[in-house]
């Protein structure tokens, strides 16, 4: 167990409520208004500003009080270059240090579901879901909001399940939706967006370029790169990091998938972090946050295969009935009953170093 221990150290009971422990700027407080223009970088590269600095604000954070300041190796929250590290800073971090680190998915990190799903569970466990192609599953289903997946794949002849991968998000909180869904694509071409956004099942455009930004109430998205890397945070409930990647030929090969030419599988990596999830969080990936968890999967084998599919089954990406979920609309998200709220932290700053 002794390689659970960095995680465990972060499992402060605490909540993080700060705008910039998730690295975005104060979401405005208005209705859900679009904002489709690229800011302006906050920063011009090559011109020394002073360090980025967050006083932890929350007296329940154990770095209160604390004015936690970027390291010179990574002075900003949002760098204006997206190939330099950002500055994170986690006021309930033992160290009260902030660190630099990559606003894109860690596929090793906590909260991870990559590739041809591979999830690294709340409790480090690394598994694979291979659900079923075309059909959807709950990837995370709290009281207050449920994150839905729904999978693309292929199954090669003689092969008994199907080979799968994520293409699209569907996040319900509240009575709003989000989608986010990797476009598909016959051949993969690098310099091109391979992303499409929804809110409340509404298209909307989320400008190309490095920092543009959209928002609707609390909800806040982030291009982190020109095009195919976004960040998400919902306040109080999660933060996701989010890329558009293909499956290459490379993977192919390696993996004998037996990917037809005329489509590359366009799908997300992706990376979650969590705030204030309940004792009782379900989903494929949320479950195993749960503060008694006892994972099933077998360890030290190559693919160790979590079940699930009959629980955790939805008729369609937006749907919130599958067998174990347990998400409401009129709980809203983040402010639960704090008594029975684990303010259980992904690491991924530990991660991230
Ligand atoms: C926090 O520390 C930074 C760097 O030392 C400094 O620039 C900033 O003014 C401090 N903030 C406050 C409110 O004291």
């Amino acid at each position: 167990m002794a390689h659970l221990l960095p995680v465990l150290l972060l499992l402060a009971s605490l909540r993080l409520a700060q705008a910039q422990y998730f690295n975005f700027p104060p979401p405005p407080s208005s209705p859900p208004t679009p904002t489709p223009a690229a800011e302006p970088p906050s920063r011009v590269a090559g011109r020394n500003h002073p360090s980025d600095s967050f006083i932890c604000n929350d007296p329940r954070s154990s770095c209160f009080g604390r004015n936690l300041t970027c390291p010179p190796q990574c002075p900003a929250f949002r760098p204006a270059n997206p190939n330099e590290k950002a500055c994170f800073v986690d006021c309930s971090n033992p160290t009260c240090e902030a660190v630099c680190g990559s606003r894109r998915p860690n596929c090793n990190g906590v909260g991870a579901a990559c590739r041809d799903p591979r999830f690294v569970g709340g409790d480090g466990i690394v598994f694979y879901f291979r659900g079923r192609a075309n059909q959807h599953f709950a990837l995370v289903s709290d009281a207050g909001f449920q994150i839905n997946a729904r999978f693309i794949g292929l199954r090669p002849a003689g092969r008994r399940h199907d080979y799968t991968w994520v293409q699209s998000l569907g996040i319900l909180f509240g009575r709003d939706s989000l989608t986010v869904v990797a476009t598909p694509a016959a051949s993969w071409d690098a310099s091109a967006d391979h992303l499409s956004f929804a809110f409340d099942g509404e298209r909307f455009d989320l400008a190309l370029g490095h920092l543009s930004s959209w928002s609707a109430g609390d909800l806040f998205v982030e291009r982190t790169t020109t095009v195919n890397s976004v960040a998400v945070a919902l306040p109080g409930a999660f933060e996701m990091r989010a890329t558009a990647v293909p499956v290459t030929e490379e993977d192919d090969r390696v993996h004998h998938y037996g990917v037809p030419a005329g489509d590359c599988f366009v799908h997300l990596d992706v990376q979650f972090k969590f705030a204030g999830l309940t004792e009782r969080v379900e989903g494929v990936l949320g479950q195993t946050y749960q503060p008694n968890y006892r994972n099933p999967v077998k360890l030290g084998v190559a693919m160790p295969i979590m079940s699930g599919e009959e629980r955790y089954f939805l008729p369609s990406l937006l749907a919130t009935n599958c067998n174990s979920c347990i998400f409401s609309p009129e709980a809203a998200a983040g402010d639960g009953d704090t008594s029975s709220t684990i303010h259980r932290q992904s690491s991924w700053i530990a991660q991230a170093r």
